[in-house]
């Protein structure tokens, strides 16, 4: 199952996104993709990245020639990515890194595209931690996901930015099967917003608690690891029960 999440700046979608990743972590091997080029999601993983395909993306645009005779730019990106996937316990972690430059780059983004179509699939599970702009989502660099989870802050402007949000998925034509609406950071009950988010057309909606132990983890740690008896832990496995039935 491939999950995406989406939403403006600073609502959750890494917060969401690393224990998603944690938590899913624990039945196989995840693919956590990080698509955000000022994510953290790396330092709420506790993971160092070993390089991103947006480097490599640029330095074959920069220079064409630095693929070796003999082997075809579809081998050597494949062996490249490969090569940039840090590991840790059940979490494969690939950067996407910084975007595009100047330059051609239709041809090295076609191969990229082939590269990440074969290889992220033969995961069980894929959470992307997206930018704001959905820039490799809609460049189709990322294949298609199965879910987009749109993020949202317990405010009714918020919701009506995600609802525009996937507006914009429409008109890119960014495709996938399922819509599922969360919003962070509630306190109190958020009745009232659910039905406008469903007045929008949400037809999913989740909602994540505050919860203090996020907000005085991040004061002492970059790294992130709520414990399943949080509220947002409870909450947490409500969600992934919700993405992942069939
Ligand atoms: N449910 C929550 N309870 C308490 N604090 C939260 C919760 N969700 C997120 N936060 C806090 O909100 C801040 C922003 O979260 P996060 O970095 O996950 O957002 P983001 O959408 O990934 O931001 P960016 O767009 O900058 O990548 C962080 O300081 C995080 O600790
Ligand atoms: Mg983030």
């Amino acid at each position: 199952m491939i999950i995406a999440l989406a939403g403006k700046g600073g609502v959750g979608k890494s917060t969401i996104s690393s224990q998603l990743i944690r938590l899913l972590s624990r039945d196989g091997v995840v693919l956590a993709v990080d698509a955000d080029p000022n994510s953290n999601l790396c330092d709420k993983l506790g993971m160092e990245p070993l390089g991103s395909v947006g480097e490599l993306r640029n330095d074959i645009v920069d220079d064409p020639d630095m693929v070796p005779a003999g082997i075809s730019k579809q081998e050597y990106v494949a062996n490249h990515v490969r090569q940039i996937i840090s590991e840790e316990g059940n979490v494969d972690l690939l950067v996407m890194g910084r975007p595009q430059g100047q330059g051609c780059y239709c041809f090295v983004n076609g191969v990229m595209r082939e590269c990440l179509s074969n290889l992220i699939p033969a995961y069980g599970n894929v959470v992307i931690d997206n930018e704001a702009g959905m820039e490799h989502l809609s460049r189709k660099t990322l294949p298609k996901a199965d879910v987009i989870v749109f993020v949202s802050d317990p405010t009714r402007t918020g919701i009506k930015t995600a609802s525009r949000l996937s507006g914009i998925v429409d008109e890119v034509s960014i495709e996938a099967e399922r819509r599922v609406l969360v919003i962070n950071n509630a306190v109190g009950p958020a009745e009232g917003l659910i039905r406008y988010a469903e007045e929008l057309g949400f037809e999913e909606v989740f909602v994540m608690p505050h919860d203090e132990f996020i907000s005085r983890s991040a004061m002492e740690s970059e790294c992130l690891d709520v414990p399943a008896d949080t509220v947002f832990g409870k909450a947490l496995a409500g969600l992934v029960r919700s993405l992942t039935r069939k």
